[in-house]
Formats: structure tokens, C-alpha cells, sequence
């Protein structure tokens, strides 16, 4: 075995006594970011390329730093984006919701389908629903400066390596509520994945210390930031507009009746994530008498 594999696996076991959950996983992509070589080429990498940044990284994540602070990069779907402090490190169920609205976006009967991703953090959903259908237009609303400021740097890194690409994704600062008024009515697909964490529920360091309050508590139930995309949603759709919002695993049932059937939605669904818990709601805004009437 490489003298790098063998520390590897020391600091492995260093990372699951701080208990990360990943450890050997964490381990192995800080080496391979460190000698820039692919997670599975590590053993490739000579002796005699001892790099005492590793060690110091493995430190940071035994402090319990995410490892998406620490490399710069987390992945989304087809992506590579730049995150760091200030913004939402994008997660793995939120590449199933976005999943599910490539493939209805992608069915849909319309020359250009325009998309209102609210609350956009790094730009993930947004540049994703960008790459993969690319005929549609899609508005990014972010609040937070901070955050707004990594969303950009993406939006222009994606389309410096994709020129085509340029102008169909668009970022929007300000608050979701008030935002898009241009867009009423108009919009084929809402997407969200807001705060929706109940304000003193206890997460891990990863989250509570690293992720921006902003992108993670919602009232005393969660649900506040929930109900707002809602609100919003029905005034952004076009009659037969999709909406799709993504909430914590056991908010499913209450997220299910903020989009009510007789409340001008229609075909509400709970969806699960990849681990089989509840995690996104979609519906379709209906045409039916009195559906505005809210
Ligand atoms: C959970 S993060 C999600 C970020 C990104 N969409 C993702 O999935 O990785 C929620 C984001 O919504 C933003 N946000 C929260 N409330 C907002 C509001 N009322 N208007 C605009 N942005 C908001 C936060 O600043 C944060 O960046």
C-alpha cells in the first residue's frame, strides 16, 4: 500500500473518533483535492509527494468544518460548484427535487419554460435546470449578499465554460416574496428549497456553524418560509403551473396541507428522498372557480 493510503486510513479513523459520518470518504476526497488527482487514483500518488496541507485539512474536518468549506467544491447533479463561508452547501435530496422538475420541465408542451428557483443559495438549482433543459429560462431569487455573491461567481464560471448558455439563468436579488412581479402569472415551474428547520432544533456542527441562519431556520415550526413559497407561487404560476418545495422529513403531512386541494391547488403529492423519507412536495395551480380566492 502508498504511504498516502496508509494515512488515509489513519486519518479515517481520526475523523470517525470526532464523529463524522463519512470519515473514510472525507478522508479519501481531502487527499485526492490535495494532490489533485481523482478519489480513485490515489494510489498513484508517488511517496515521495508528502503534502503537510492534508493533515492540516484533516484537522479542519475533525473540528468539524464541512468538507465542501474545506475543498471549495460541492457537487450537484451534473455540477461543480464553488461554495465557501456565507452560502448554503447544496445536499444530495435536493438533487431529487431537482430531478423531478428536469423531467416534468422536459415533458412540458412550451417553447421556452420559465422557472423561478426562490431562495438560490450557491446557484445549484437554478444552474442545474439551466444544464440539463436547456430551452428554459430560469429566475434565481436570493435575499442574502453573501450568498448572492457565490451564486454569481457560479452563474459566471458556468457559463464561461458553456457560452451558450449565457443570459438563461439570471439571478435576482431581494426578498422572494415580493420578487418577479414581472413574471405573475407567467411562470410553467416554481422550485424552493427554503429554511424550513423549527428555530432551536439541535443539527450537527456542520450545519449549525457553517451554513448561514438564513438558509436554515423557519419559525417555530419550520414551516414560515414554507408557507411564503406558496404564496408566492400562486401569484408567479400560469394556470397548470408546477410547483415544487422541498421541507425536512417529518413536515411531509403539514407541508401536504399548506398546498390544499380547494385552495386553487390540485394533485398535491409527497415525495421521498434517496434515503426514503418524505422531502418535497409538488402541485399543480389549478384553473378552477374560485381557485385564486386565498
Ligand atoms: C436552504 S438554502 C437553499 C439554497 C439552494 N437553493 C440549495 O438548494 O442549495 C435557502 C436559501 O434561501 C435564501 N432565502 C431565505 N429566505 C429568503 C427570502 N424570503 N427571499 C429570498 N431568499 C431567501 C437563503 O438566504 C438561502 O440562501
Amino acid at each position: 500500500m502508498s504511504l498516502l493510503l496508509d494515512e488515509v486510513a489513519i486519518a479515517a479513523a481520526r475523523l470517525a473518533e470526532a464523529g463524522v459520518e463519512s470519515p473514510r470518504t472525507d478522508a479519501e476526497l481531502i487527499a485526492a483535492a490535495v494532490h489533485q488527482v481523482k478519489r480513485g487514483e490515489l494510489h498513484t500518488v508517488p511517496d515521495s509527494c508528502f503534502d503537510a496541507r492534508f493533515w492540516s485539512e484533516i484537522a479542519r474536518r475533525a473540528a468539524r468544518e464541512p468538507l465542501q468549506h474545506i475543498t471549495g467544491r460541492a457537487h450537484f447533479r451534473y455540477l461543480e460548484l464553488e461554495v465557501g463561508p456565507g452560502v448554503f452547501v447544496p445536499r444530495p435530496e435536493t438533487e431529487v427535487m431537482t430531478g423531478w422538475a428536469i423531467a416534468r420541465l422536459r415533458d412540458m408542451d412550451v417553447a421556452q419554460p420559465v422557472v423561478a428557483d426562490l431562495g438560490a443559495g450557491s446557484g445549484a438549482i437554478a444552474l442545474a435546470i439551466g444544464q440539463e433543459v436547456p430551452r428554459a429560462r430560469v429566475h434565481a431569487v436570493e435575499a442574502d449578499p453573501l450568498a448572492r455573491a457565490w451564486a454569481e461567481r457560479n452563474i459566471t464560471r458556468y457559463v464561461e465554460t458553456a457560452p451558450y448558455t449565457a443570459g438563461r439563468v439570471m439571478l435576482h436579488s431581494g426578498d422572494f416574496c415580493d420578487a418577479l412581479g414581472e413574471l405573475d402569472g407567467t411562470v410553467d415551474l416554481v422550485i424552493s428549497n427554503p429554511p424550513y428547520i423549527p428555530v432551536g432544533a439541535s443539527v450537527p456542527p456542520e450545519v449549525g456553524e457553517y451554513d448561514p441562519p438564513a438558509a436554515l431556520w423557519s419559525g417555530a415550526d419550520g414551516l414560515t418560509a414554507i408557507r411564503a413559497v406558496e404564496r408566492t407561487a400562486r401569484r408567479l404560476l400560469r394556470p397548470g403551473g408546477l410547483v415544487a418545495v422541498e421541507h425536512g422529513a417529518q413536515q411531509g403531512p403539514a407541508v401536504y396541507w399548506v398546498f390544499g386541494e380547494g385552495s386553487g391547488w390540485r394533485d398535491t403529492r409527497n415525495h421521498k428522498d434517496l434515503a426514503g423519507r418524505d422531502r418535497f412536495v409538488t402541485s399543480v395551480w389549478s384553473t378552477e372557480p374560485g381557485a385564486a380566492a386565498r
